[in-house]
């Protein structure tokens, strides 16, 4: 047999410069009420929306992660001829085939390898876990993740359960190589028993149909059975971050950001208290006015987090993510 040559690459691996791009239209809770028989009050009880972003027609999945990234790769430092790798979580490129992620390397002037991930919310989070293990493989020394929705493309705007929750926007990270290890173990998994919990109501044939079976005709819009999924992020997703923790070696007393994925601020403030937090954490509440974008809620988030002076460099942080799958990822990662 003979031996093959394998690379090694950087020992280790950290997030270098973050960017996000968010749509122009501010959709108050006023604008979604009546199709769905809500309320302001109602929905800011029950979630924290108070506003979410929503894409205007310019602004597709590759326009606005093209801002996002354009963003990380100057913050890094960087051109984006360096980039040899992108990573795109999303679940809203509407075509199968091919991945946007060509699309987007193409735009940002790199022939980079590029692929999309399909984790649904805990897309990103999976990327950033890809990204430090492709940098510490030497399988590319510079990678793009991007998480981007454009879910108003598949949200039905007269369903009770969704309508009000999910948005639009991108974020990304450039990760490569630190001297220091800056993306700490991922600890991710998944519960395909509730595979129905989040879906897609049915597939391309249900909507195509058969000459004898005509389709619906109708988009298969996103579905959502709310409340469990509720309970299990609020409960068992402080149990994960705390593994996530543990894994990477820091203690509570050295966390100084908590970013969650942005779902539901009475999820964030149940896992906060759950995990015990001290009040010295600064904790993102992005959901408020930018509602859920899914892959895209953790990077919009963090990045939101550092513009602010919430998460200052060298800050030590926990970003956690779950959703459709059910999946989910978490990790300590160092603030760029
Ligand atoms: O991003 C991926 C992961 N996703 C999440 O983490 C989302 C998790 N789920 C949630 O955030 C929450 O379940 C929601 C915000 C979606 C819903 O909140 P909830 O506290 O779980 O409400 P519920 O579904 O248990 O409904 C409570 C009541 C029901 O009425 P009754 O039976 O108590 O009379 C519903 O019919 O609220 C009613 N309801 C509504 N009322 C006004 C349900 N949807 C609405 C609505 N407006 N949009």
């Amino acid at each position: 047999m003979a031996a093959l040559t394998t690379t090694t690459g950087a020992p280790h691996a950290a997030i270098l410069g973050v960017g996000a791009y968010r749509p122009v239209r501010l959709v108050p809770n006023s604008d979604v009420v009546d199709a769905i028989d809500s309320s302001d009050e109602w929905i800011q009880q029950r979630s924290g929306i108070k506003t979410r972003r929503w894409a205007g027609p310019e602004e597709s999945v590759q326009m606005m992660s093209v801002a996002a990234s354009r963003l990380a790769i100057e913050r890094a430092g960087l051109e984006p001829g360096q980039i040899d790798c992108v990573v795109v979580a999303t679940v809203s490129h509407l075509l199968q085939t091919p991945a946007v992620a060509t699309a987007i390397a193409h735009e940002l002037g790199t022939d980079a390898a590029a692929f999309d991930i399909s984790a649904a919310c805990s897309g990103f989070c999976h990327g950033v876990a890809l990204a430090s293990d492709i940098v510490r493989a030497g399988s590319a020394r510079y990678v793009l993740v991007v998480g981007v929705e454009r879910l108003t493309d598949i949200l039905d705007l007269t369903d009770r359960g969704t309508a009000f929750i999910f948005a639009d926007g991108a974020g990304a990270a450039v990760v490569g190589a630190s001297d220091t290890p800056g993306i700490g173990p991922v600890v991710w998994g998944s519960d395909g028993e509730q595979f129905d919990l989040i879906r897609q109501r049915e597939d391309w044939r249900d909507v195509v149909g058969t000459p004898d079976a005509p389709g619906s005709g109708v988009m298969p819009h996103l579905t959502m059975q709310g409340n469990p999924v509720f309970r299990w992020a609020s409960f068992a997703m402080a149990k994960i971050g705390q593994q996530a923790l543990d894994a990477a070696g820091i203690t509570l007393d050295e966390l100084d950001v908590f970013v969650p994925h942005q779902a539901n601020m009475r999820i964030i403030d149940a896992m906060a208290r759950s995990m015990k937090l001290p009040s010295t954490v600064k904790i993102a509440r992005d959901v408020a006015d930018q509602g859920n974008t899914s892959a895209a809620s953790v990077p919009l988030a963090l990045d939101r987090m550092i513009a602010e002076g919430d998460a200052k460099s060298g800050d030590t942080a926990l970003l956690i993510a779950f959703g459709a799958g059910l999946s989910y990822a978490a990790q300590v990662v160092t603030v760029p």
